[in-house]
């Protein structure tokens, strides 16, 4: 097989070299396309065929419904590591030896004091705040007690600095749901893994002893681990073309978690039960609101089912599937809103209207249930899914970093009007 793409514009040929990846993906490298067909450039709204980087991070096959982080599928992962283990390996390329995650663990505890100076910034919100703005401002403002830009040649710092940000996102998570919840501020408990911390600081009550349900324990480090990476979505291309700008770490997770904010992105979780809900209130007539969703002239979407990438099955869904009984189950939680979720996927799922588009439920159809049954606010939902991809987020940003790539500065076609005279106030 030869190892070009030839391009035909207005009657002359061009050559551009084809690369393969390891999974043997290939891509046309069309870096050299302006200069030689002075001035052609390519659309792509979406960047729905279009490849931003190279990435040794995630592979991800939608049509096979594949996700692996660094070669590990992700059913191994969900089913035999942690989420510590998981973030290591997305951030360090390597699963941890025994050691290396013990030293993780303990840098990340001894790092997960916040300065009280950033109570105030929170006691600053008002109530009424979304979660996802509360902790994409607290993120940015980390900035403010760490004004040092971190200095990506050195291994020593990078590490500092990806410590730092791994022990400080889930305290001023929980802080934002424990301040909406009317709750002290919990400061955690070094001695206590990742996840467990994480729990404590979001469930403990001043006025009883903390117990951890291991039910609860192991599907929160479930969750975590689905939504650890997920290559170039909408989020991590946001941090890493903050990042291309030599915007510092912080400064470009932030913007990540802006861009996860969204509905049509990690904001689905949240999107999703407050769709089941209407339903619920609507009298529970799913039907409708497949019609609806089927019906070109509404708006309506079915919140949670499809993906720009997975055109088969969403593996993570498959898994959070079966842990959403599992936990319902084991919790004797009867929640009437699974039952709205389970008809909708039955009845779209066998709905041609669905089958030829290849829409199935995504992670976040079933991931909302979860949390919902572990008593989180649906308005934390969102944050659940940033505290999982902040590895990813990490891995992405260190990744492009050291590949020195250049600032992300995209193309555009431009339609506007061609030059015009300008007309003073008193004419137009
Ligand atoms: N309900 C009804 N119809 C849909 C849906 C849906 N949820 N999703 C896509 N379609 C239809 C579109 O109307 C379009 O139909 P057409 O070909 O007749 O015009 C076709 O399917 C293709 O849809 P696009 O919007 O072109 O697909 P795209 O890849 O751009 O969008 C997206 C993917 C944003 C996820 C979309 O499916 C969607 O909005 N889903 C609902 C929101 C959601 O669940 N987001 C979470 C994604 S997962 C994550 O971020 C973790």
């Amino acid at each position: 097989m030869s190892e070009i793409a030839i391009l035909e514009v207005n009657g002359k040929k061009y050559e551009f070299p084809l690369i393969k990846g390891s999974e043997n993906e290939l891509a046309i490298d069309i870096k050299t396309l302006r200069g030689v067909t002075e001035g052609v450039t390519t659309i792509d709204a979406g960047f729905k065929n279009t490849g931003s980087c190279k990435s040794a991070v995630t592979f991800l096959d939608g049509e096979k419904g594949i996700l692996r982080y660094r070669g590990y599928a992700i059913e191994d992962l969900a089913d035999k590591a942690d989420f510590l283990e998981t973030s290591y390996l997305l951030i360090f390329g390597e699963l941890p030896t025994a050691e290396q995650l013990e030293k993780f663990h303990v840098d990340i505890a001894n790092e997960s004091l916040v300065d009280e100076e950033m109570k105030k910034i929170l006691n600053g919100f008002p109530k009424s705040s979304h979660p996802m703005g509360v902790i994409s401002a607290l993120t940015s403002a980390l900035i403010s007690f760490n004004p040092e830009s971190v200095n990506v040649e050195s291994e020593e710092e990078m590490y500092k600095a990806i410590v730092m940000i791994m022990a400080k996102f889930p305290v001023l998570s929980a802080w934002t749901l424990r301040k909406k919840a009317g709750l002290p501020l919990d400061y955690g408990d070094k001695h206590l893994g990742y996840v467990e911390n994480l729990y404590k600081m979001m469930f403990s009550k001043p006025n009883e002893e903390f117990k951890i349900n291991p039910i609860v324990l192991d599907a929160l480090d479930k969750l975590l681990i689905l939504h650890a990476d997920h290559e170039q979505n909408c989020s991590t291309s946001t941090v890493r073309i903050v990042g291309s700008s030599h915007a510092g770490l912080f400064a470009s997770l932030s913007a990540g978690i802006s861009a996860l904010w969204g509905p049509l992105h990690g904001g689905a979780n949240q999107a999703v039960i407050e769709m089941l809900e209407d339903i619920k209130k609507d009298g529970g007539d799913y039907q409708k609101y497949i019609a609806k969703a089927k019906d070109k002239s509404d708006p309506f979407r079915l919140m949670g089912f499809g993906h720009r990438v997975y055109k088969n099955f969403d593996p993570r869904a498959k898994i959070i599937q079966v842990a959403a009984e599992q936990v319902l189950a084991d919790l004797g939680i009867e929640d009437p809103v699974l039952d709205i979720a389970r008809g909708l996927a039955d009845v779209a799922l066998n709905d041609e209207y669905f089958k030829s588009r290849n829409l199935y439920p995504n992670v976040d159809f079933y991931s909302g249930i979860i949390y919902r049954a572990l008593g989180i606010p649906v308005e934390m939902f969102t944050v659940m899914f940033a505290i999982g991809r902040l590895p990813g987020w990490i891995a992405q940003w260190k990744e492009m970093r050291e590949n020195h790539e250049p600032i992300g500065r995209p193309r555009q076609l431009y339609v506007g009007e061609k030059f015009r005279e300008f007309k003073a106030v008193e004419n137009r």
